[in-house]
């Protein structure tokens, strides 16, 4: 292996981007805020080599080149994509985390029309928080996700601080048969449980890829659980590595990953300081179940750097107004099983089963219609979602449009993190504070997208 520089590092992967000296730059003398050009985002069918089996057919992406293209923005900047579908049914893009205006949010029939084959639709908006997003599309997404449309979205924000090599892991699975072909995407029997599992893990589309990054280096792994079902218990070996932010936000402290569970929808950013000696390798490991899976491996090239975690200077807050606790108004949500009966057809596509409920209503697909919101918010004013597990199996909770602050648990110490995305574990009662700040219908499912599918899933409206 030769010594790698940060050049070589971009080309030897495609996902390993030098974080730095080029970005910094870009990023504060780059173009001013005028309307950018559209970035083109073509849904399409294609093929892949997920397997060794061949090439796996009807596989759904943006654009042919295999795996989404990983999106990059600037914190405050615009950004504007144009979605053009050449798929054969409807779709739209969500982009997961980014607190921008209702219209642009991706929700068929909630925020926007669907866009059909052959039409395509304008997105434009300007992220306001630096940090690891992703998107995908919200409709039929036990389809079009489970097929691929799954990509990472990275907000910079020029004054992070300096990382030695960027690694990003966009991870999911694949329901693949033997022959690399697609599976039936559920069975109902898991979906009333934890979900179907994907039988092909990848990260970035690979089954355990090993990237070159500088020895003695620190590095940001970036990831984004993007699968529709797998919940991860991660741990890393051969390598000292400190969580630094999680769902898009700077944790309020770091702390080393010892172990940390983290669902779908979910992100988590790691500084990861690299051994000393070339060669060396670490692994990120998931090991919940029964034996533990390295997802990926990273190995030291070249001469040690020999830098510090310590030296590592904070991430900048995103800004998030504080939710006001004294008078916060309290919206319960609890979470359920339901007597299992048969959905009602949705305009985005149905399982044909209902599982779950939200405060007792069991709703139809991943569609609102034509039930009334959940919970009507005012403008402005404080919120605590009062959220309560009483089923056996964890759920990721996921609030479009705004973040909250983890403020309480019934069952652990939590930190006040910032999120979009809450693991709510079985008999868990959490409490989510937030300022109801931006007007609009705004989704709020479970992740496991069977879940969301068969009725775990509602919207709340801010005006
Ligand atoms: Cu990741 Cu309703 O979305
Ligand atoms: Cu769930």
């Amino acid at each position: 292996m030769p010594l790698l520089t940060r050049r070589n590092l971009l080309k030897a992967s495609a996902v390993a981007g030098a974080y730095g000296v080029g970005m910094g730059v870009a990023g504060k003398f780059g173009l001013a805020a005028a309307a950018p050009e559209p970035q083109l985002l073509t849904a399409v069918k294609t093929e892949a080599m997920l397997t060794e089996a061949g090439p796996t057919r009807d596989v759904m992406s943006w654009g042919r080149d295999g795996m989404p293209p990983v999106l990059r923005m600037t914190k405050g900047r615009p950004y504007a994509a144009r979605l053009n579908n050449q798929l054969d049914e409807p779709t739209t893009i969500h982009w997961h985390g980014l607190r921008i205006d209702n219209h642009m949010d991706g929700v068929p029939f909630l925020t926007q029309p669907y866009v059909y084959t052959g039409d395509s639709f304008d997105y434009a908006f300007t992220p306001p928080d630096a940090g690891t997003f992703w998107y995908h599309p919200h409709c039929n997404t036990l389809t079009q996700m489970g097929h691929g449309m799954t990509g990472m979205l990275i907000v910079e924000d020029p004054a992070d601080p300096e990382f030695d090599a960027e690694v990003l892991l966009n991870l999911r699975d694949w329901r693949l048969g033997g022959d690399g072909q697609f599976i039936a995407p559920f069975r109902s029997r898991d979906a009333a449980k934890s979900g179907t599992y994907g039988t092909v893990r990848t990260a970035n589309w690979h089954q355990e890829p090993q990237y070159d990054v500088p020895a003695g280096g620190l590095v940001r792994l970036r990831m984004a659980i993007t699968d529709v079902t797998r919940i991860f218990s991660l741990t890393m070996a051969g390598a000292d590595a400190a969580v630094i932010a999680i769902d898009g936000n700077p944790v309020p402290k770091r702390f080393p990953l010892e172990l940390l569970q983290i669902g779908p929808g979910q992100r988590l950013d790691l500084a990861v300081r690299m051994p000393d000696s070339e060669g060396a390798v670490a692994t990120l490991e998931d090991i919940r179940g029964t034996r533990p899976k390295t997802i990926v491996s990273l190995r030291a090239a070249g001469q040690s750097l020999k830098r510090n975690i310590g030296d590592l200077g904070p991430l900048a807050e995103n800004p998030l107004p504080k939710a006001d606790l004294s008078a916060a108004v309290e919206i319960p949500l609890i979470l359920s099983a339901t007597a299992e009966n048969a959905a009602v057809e949705s305009i985005c596509g149905t399982l044909g089963y209902s599982f779950w409920a939200i405060n007792k209503v069991p709703w139809p697909g991943d569609t609102s219609d034509p039930t009334a919101p959940l919970a009507e918010l005012k403008l402005g004013k404080s919120y605590v979602f009062n959220l309560e597990n009483t089923t056996p199996h964890a759920h990721p909770i996921h609030l479009h449009g705004m973040s909250f602050t983890v403020i309480s648990s019934s069952t652990r110490e939590v930190m006040p993190l910032i999120s979009d995305t809450y693991l709510v574990q079985p008999d868990e009662k959490v409490q989510l504070a937030l300022v109801a700040d931006n007007p609009g219908d705004w989704v709020l499912h479970c992740h496991i997208i069977e879940h969301q599918k068969t009725g775990m899933t509602s919207y709340v409206r801010v005006s």
